[in-house]
């Protein structure tokens, strides 16, 4: 076997996988590190941004940051709750909550001994979910009253550790939703219960992580949101750090291909500077090169081959969701100067004009981005302008031909 073959391609295209390298993102470690100095909550973290854009590694990880703080951390992921009622945010609340304090052990009362110096035995008992748990049952009230009451038992506990107080994270939060119409709240319901522990100087501190839809839907359930969280919004990478991501992993496993200057820059330019395709690109152009390698030709990057490779694996399938119509406003919108910022109904129905038979009325387009925005492929900033949700999106519209 020729020696190259040992190598173990070192990148990692993929959700939440952590990178070889994680480039870049000293100043949101920084805020971060700000936050986690405060004794009394002020403000709490929103980490946003595009798909693949890199906040669940980011989020990976700032854990052992505040753990290191001595914060504790609970949390999870919310992608799988589609639907969720109060009573089950709380349920959430308890179930993550007492992973961590679990260690923690309460006195309960004291059994005299029967020995024959009379020593007495302390009875003690964990704080374990299903005490936490008896503890929201027994207190009357509203559901975030109940919460409330968990939250400030289990600090009557932790205060007396060396810990500074918990960091509450949750992944994919761009899922928690009020639901009117069933007359549950549970988003409502969590800023409430934060926002007033945090008054009574309980230092529980949420971290929020989701797509860009996340914080316009925390201000719309509760305006005191605006002033509740600090927003750290994950860009694409500078040029510098694109060069760090895509060589240092190669030159760290002392890998037996490196990245020519000019290959770095190709890489670069397809990335566009995103995370996630940075990752997939050099995945591939690694295999590559390593087969080639053995087959001892030169080494060049196949630029349309891992274009076409990344429209199959990665764009290929949220194009086929889309119907014939969403197909043509796409494709409109991927022909607007601005496409990859911001753009407004008005700029795509002048465009529509001249470039369709039958061009799109006001109206429909507004209807259509929101059943886009539904799917995943557009997003509504809090000033009404759209933009796409998937990186890169454009350039896969107009390879489709209009
Ligand atoms: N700073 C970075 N440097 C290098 N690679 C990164 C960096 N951040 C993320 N990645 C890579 O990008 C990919 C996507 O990262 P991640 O899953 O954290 O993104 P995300 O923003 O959480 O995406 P989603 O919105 O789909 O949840 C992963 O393959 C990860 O290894
Ligand atoms: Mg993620």
């Amino acid at each position: 076997m020729m020696a190259s073959l040992q190598f173990k391609n070192p990148f990692r295209p993929g959700a939440g996988h952590m990178p070889p390298y994680l480039a870049g993102r000293e100043a949101e470690e920084r805020q971060f590190r700000r936050l986690l100095e405060q004794d009394t909550i002020l403000e709490n973290l929103v980490l946003t941004g595009l798909r693949g854009v890199g906040k669940t590694v980011l989020l990976e990880k700032f854990k052992p940051i505040a753990i290191q703080e001595n914060w504790l951390w609970v949390g999870t992921d919310l992608s799988e709750t589609i639907s969720v009622s109060e009573n089950n945010l709380a349920i959430r609340l308890i179930t993550d909550l007492s992973v961590v304090t679990s260690s923690f052990m309460i006195k309960i009362g004291e059994k005299q001994g029967m020995g024959f110096a009379g020593s007495s035995e302390k009875l003690v008992q964990p704080i374990n979910y299903s005490f936490l748990v008896k503890i929201y049952e027994e207190t009357p009230g509203l559901v975030s009253d109940k919460i409330k009451a968990v939250l400030e038992f289990t600090w009557s506990i932790v205060r007396d550790t060396d810990r500074r107080g918990i960091i509450f994270a949750y992944d994919e939060a761009q899922n928690l939703s009020d639901h009117a119409q069933k007359d549950q709240f549970p988003l409502s319901v969590m800023l409430d219960v934060f926002q007033s522990i945090q008054r009574k100087n309980i230092p529980f501190m949420l971290a929020l992580v989701g797509l860009p839809t996340l914080f316009p839907k925390l201000v719309e359930a509760r305006t005191y949101a605006e002033r509740m969280f600090r927003v750290l919004t994950l860009d694409r990478l500078s040029d510098s750090d694109r060069k760090e991501a895509i060589e240092r992993p190669v030159r760290d496993a002392n890998c037996p291909i490196t990245f020519k200057p000019k290959s770095v820059e190709v890489i670069s330019d397809i990335s566009g500077g995103y995370p996630y395709f940075i990752q997939f690109i050099c995945r591939e152009v690694y295999d590559i090169w390593i087969q080639r390698m053995n087959e001892g030709s030169e080494t060049s990057i196949p630029e349309d081959e891992i274009i076409r490779k990344l429209d199959t694996d990665f764009f290929a399938g949220r194009w086929a969701r889309a119907t014939d119509r969403q197909r043509e406003l796409l494709s409109v919108i991927a022909n607007l100067e601005n496409c990859d910022g911001e753009f407004t109904v008005q700029e795509i129905a002048d465009l529509s004009g001249n470039f369709l038979n039958k061009g799109f009325s006001n109206s429909h387009i507004s209807q259509m981005l929101s059943k886009l925005t539904e799917s995943g492929l557009i997003y509504k900033n809090r000033h009404g302008k759209y933009s796409f949700a998937v990186p890169l999106m454009s350039g896969f519209v107009r390879r489709q031909g209009a």
